[in-house]
């Protein structure tokens, strides 16, 4: 008998509504003359790439942002049809691969540059780029006091067009930052150095989530929402650490992650429980047993420290979370029995748990919790809510 791909009871639902609503959201604030690039790298931030982008795509999106050749590659076999942007370039041998399935890549090496011009020739096509500058980051891009000498070099690669140029922010959710006014005004000066040299790139960008919440400044005519488009922001700040009354647009969480009770058990006082006995039972107790573990991508630093919701209740995780397999104390909430819904992430009934509280506990942040829950979770796409 042949099992299906997902009957392990571990599972994401995956709101498509509520991502369009969150896209939506970001469109009307930027306005009609800003195209809005949802970013989908890493499988949509673990939401599953090319189902959210075929959504968004529907919804009007006509530019994604991803990291690498093989993301970019993925898309256009999912139908994806607009812009592609390769956010963090191409490796070498990468170029026909870019070229053929028309990928925009972030170029900021004369290597790049050569590579394309290279395969452009023997397709005969066109590549088009986008320049990254490196206003600050210290990561990828020209260095921002390198951008005259790296434009000098643009004119030779006949077969290159730069279509875009672009920055990232180091610190847009400190919204007073010295780094953000100074990463902003090499930005510009980079811009004039190329419009100086005769270069207009038609598109220029520099903002992600939280720089298209509090930077306005920064929007240019063209953003690079990720985060929010899931349904989160890192908390606005100001540069004393103080929290800013900012919070962000009203975006709604788009992932749920959900199990069942595969288990329970009674067991006594002073049993362990769970590896390394870590949790020793005061009292008599109900344990209950969720098949989902650290290699599903919950976090063991919510050891004997998560929660997740039962019946509409909050119930505690107890012991070492496992590979494959967490415990919870469901003593006190009533009429619990195997097969049991269990909220991981999500609402039920009156309570919500979300990706921060992971994050917390995990000393991380929600971008990586989302990313982490694994391959091996099916994730199930609601077109309703
Ligand atoms: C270049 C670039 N642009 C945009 C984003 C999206 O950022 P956020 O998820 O904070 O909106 C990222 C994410 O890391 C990025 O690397």
């Amino acid at each position: 008998m042949q099992l299906p791909s997902n009957s392990r009871p571990t599972w994401v639902d995956v709101s498509l509504p509520a991502l369009v609503r969150n896209f939506e959201l970001i469109r009307r604030h930027v306005g009609p003359g800003v195209t809005v690039c949802a970013v989908v790298k890493a499988d949509a931030y673990g939401h599953g790439a090319a189902e959210c982008a075929r959504a968004l795509q529907q919804a009007g999106a006509t530019w994604f942002g991803v990291t690498s050749t093989d993301e970019g590659v993925r898309l256009r076999e999912a139908a994806i049809e607009g812009g592609i942007l390769l956010m963090t370039g191409f490796w070498r041998g990468e170029q026909e691969a870019v070229l053929r399935h028309r990928l925009t890549p972030a170029v900021w090496q004369q290597e790049s540059l050569e590579l394309l011009e290279g395969v452009a020739g023997k397709l005969s096509a066109q590549a088009k780029v986008h320049v990254k500058v490196d206003t600050g980051m210290s990561r990828l891009g020209v260095e921002h006091d390198k951008v005259a000498e790296f434009c000098k070099l643009l004119p030779k690669f006949k077969q290159v067009r730069i279509e875009g140029v672009f920055t990232h922010l180091a610190s847009s959710e400190i919204l007073d930052s010295e780094t953000n006014a100074e990463q902003l005004a090499r930005f510009d000066a980079a811009l004039s150095e190329f419009r100086r040299q005769g270069i207009n790139p038609p598109i220029v960008h520099a903002a992600n989530s939280s720089a298209i919440a509090g930077l306005p400044q920064s929007h240019h005519n063209f953003v690079r929402p990720g985060i929010s488009l899931y349904g989160y922001y890192l908390p606005f700040v100001s540069s004393t650490g103080r929290p800013s009354e900012l919070r962000g647009l009203a975006v709604e969480p788009v992932l749920s992650w959900k199990t069942r009770i595969t288990g329970l058990r009674q067991v006594a006082s002073g049993a362990g429980v769970g590896y390394g006995s870590t949790y020793t039972a005061r009292r008599p107790m109900t344990i209950a047993v969720l098949p989902v573990g650290y290699a599903d991508g919950l976090n063991r630093q919510l050891s004997s420290m998560g929660r997740v919701l039962v019946r509409g209740e909050v119930a505690p995780i107890i012991g070492r979370v496992s590979m494959d397999v967490t415990l919870i104390d469901v003593s006190a909430i009533r009429s619990v029995g195997i097969g049991d819904e269990v909220v991981i992430i999500g609402r039920q009934g009156e309570h919500r748990l979300d990706a921060w509280e992971h994050a917390t506990l995990a000393h991380t942040i929600p971008y990586e919790t989302l990313c982490a829950i694994s391959a091996r979770v099916p994730r199930r796409y609601c077109s309703s809510d």
